[in-house]
Formats: C-alpha cells, sequence, structure tokens
C-alpha cells in the first residue's frame, strides 16, 4: 500500500475481533513511532503497550473510550515535559499518527482516543509525574460488520471542503483546487470486506492518486494537467 493510499484508508475503528495482533506487526507500528521527527531530535515521547484485559477495561471508563475494553491492544502514548517542554505534545502526536499510518499498510485498525482521565491512566499505569500522557491508541483487526453506531459514525465523517481550509500566500486569499469531481470518493474504511466504503457529501473532492505506471491523466480532463496521476473512483 503506498502512502497516499493509507492516508485516504485510514479511518477510525471502533470495533475489533479479538484477534492478537501478531508480534512482527506491532513491532513494526511501534518502529514508525520510534522513527518519528522532533524538535531537536529530543524525542520526548514514551509508548505503552497495554494487552492487560483489566488495564483495558480501566482505561475505557472515558466516555468515548468504552470499545477499549475489547479493543487487543492500546497504546498509551505519553510526552516527556521535562525532555522537551514545548514540544513533547506535538512530538509524540506524530509518533502516534506514523504508527497509524503503518498499522493501516498492515491491514490493522485503529483509532485516537482522548477521552480518557489523565490522573487515572497515569496512576493506572504508573506514569512519571513529568510526563503528560498525550493521547492513546486503539489497535487491532477490525470486525468485518460494524456495529450500527459505528456505521452511523463513519457516515458523518466528511471533511471540510478544501477552498475552506486552506488559502494561497496569505490568510484567507482563496486557494483553487483543479481538482474537483462531484459526489464520489475513493476510500474505504477498516477491513477488507469493501461493505463499509464510505460516501462523501455531493461536490467533496475526489484525490488523485500516484499511479505506478507513470499515468498522465484523462487527456483533456481536469486531471491531465496533474503528471502521474489516475483517480480512484468507486
Ligand atoms: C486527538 C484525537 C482524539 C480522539 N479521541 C477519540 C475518542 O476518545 N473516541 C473516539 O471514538 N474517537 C476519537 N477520535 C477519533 C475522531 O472522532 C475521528 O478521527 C474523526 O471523527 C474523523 O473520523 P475518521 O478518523 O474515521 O476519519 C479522536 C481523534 C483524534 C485526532
Amino acid at each position: 500500500m503506498d502512502m497516499f493510499e493509507a492516508v485516504q484508508k485510514r479511518c477510525s475503528v471502533r470495533a475489533y475481533l479479538p484477534d492478537p495482533v501478531p508480534k512482527d506487526a506491532l513491532e513494526r507500528i511501534l518502529e514508525a513511532g520510534r522513527l518519528a521527527p522532533s524538535a531537536m531530535n529530543l524525542q520526548p515521547w514514551h509508548f505503552i503497550v497495554v494487552m492487560d484485559q483489566q488495564k483495558r477495561e480501566a482505561i475505557s471508563a472515558g466516555r468515548f473510550a468504552h470499545f477499549l475494553s475489547q479493543t487487543p491492544v492500546v497504546i498509551v502514548g505519553c510526552g516527556n515535559r521535562s525532555a522537551s517542554p514545548k514540544g513533547c505534545v506535538v512530538d509524540t502526536t506524530i509518533a502516534l499518527e506514523n504508527m497509524v499510518l503503518v498499522a493501516t499498510g498492515e491491514g490493522i485498525g485503529t483509532c485516537w482516543i482522548g477521552s480518557f482521565d489523565e490522573e487515572h491512566v497515569k496512576v493506572l499505569l504508573k506514569i512519571p509525574e513529568d510526563f503528560t500522557v498525550v493521547a492513546m491508541l486503539a489497535v487491532g483487526y477490525p470486525r468485518e460488520k460494524p456495529t450500527l453506531m459505528e456505521r452511523a459514525i463513519r457516515f458523518f465523517r466528511q471533511r471540510r471542503d478544501m477552498e475552506e481550509i486552506v488559502s494561497a500566500e496569505e490568510f484567507g486569499k482563496p486557494f483553487q483546487p483543479q481538482f474537483k469531481e462531484p459526489g464520489i470518493s475513493g476510500t474505504s474504511c477498516g477491513g477488507s470486506s469493501g461493505s463499509n466504503s464510505i460516501r462523501t457529501a455531493p461536490g467533496r473532492y475526489m484525490w488523485p492518486t500516484a499511479s505506478r505506471q507513470g499515468s498522465t491523466g484523462r487527456p483533456g480532463s481536469r486531471s491531465a494537467t496533474l503528471s502521474r496521476a489516475t483517480w480512484r473512483v468507486s
């Protein structure tokens, strides 16, 4: 899976199979965090891999974290404030997202978790005082059939339009994307069944993906100006 495909395919998975995550895959995921960039290369992070059922139940107390009790692995990302007071949160976040993308490439689902009581988690996992619990990641194989609630959440995961979130040269000056396809999305979410395909609202963008064959896009179309691009349509 290439990088852009992993970005497209990633989505929050909130229903997992009980199957364990293979050790080598878990190690690759953690390695992706270890290799992440950090301000002044301080690497102000620590990751706790939690598999113990009782601990997972205890950290699933957050309002939007109940599924952690049924998630095979939870990675707790901690930022070291003593090592990098200004950078520890950003750096740990980058490392966690590296893990998320590598997990996606491995066919493993993830979900960011910010719904937790930090003090509770720190006591439970014996995290030193000068560490901040930045976020947790649920990690495991997605259930083939997501719950009704999960399907509803996924349906509403549309993104803001490009014009709304990107400026050209200065804040608020319109950025005009060249590529716009009405009502199509090439993303699928969580698992391999393909039954969870996500449809975006009409008028959302469909992004080009780099082509291994080096296609130059459809001649005369809006995509033709983008070299080495093909379009995913599903
Ligand atoms: C920092 C952060 C914290 C989050 N916390 C939670 C959480 O506690 N529970 C949850 O179910 N989802 C959580 N999410 C997932 C978001 O709800 C999700 O990313 C968003 O709805 C977009 O959907 P997608 O990830 O499927 O694209 C969190 C995401 C981020 C980035």
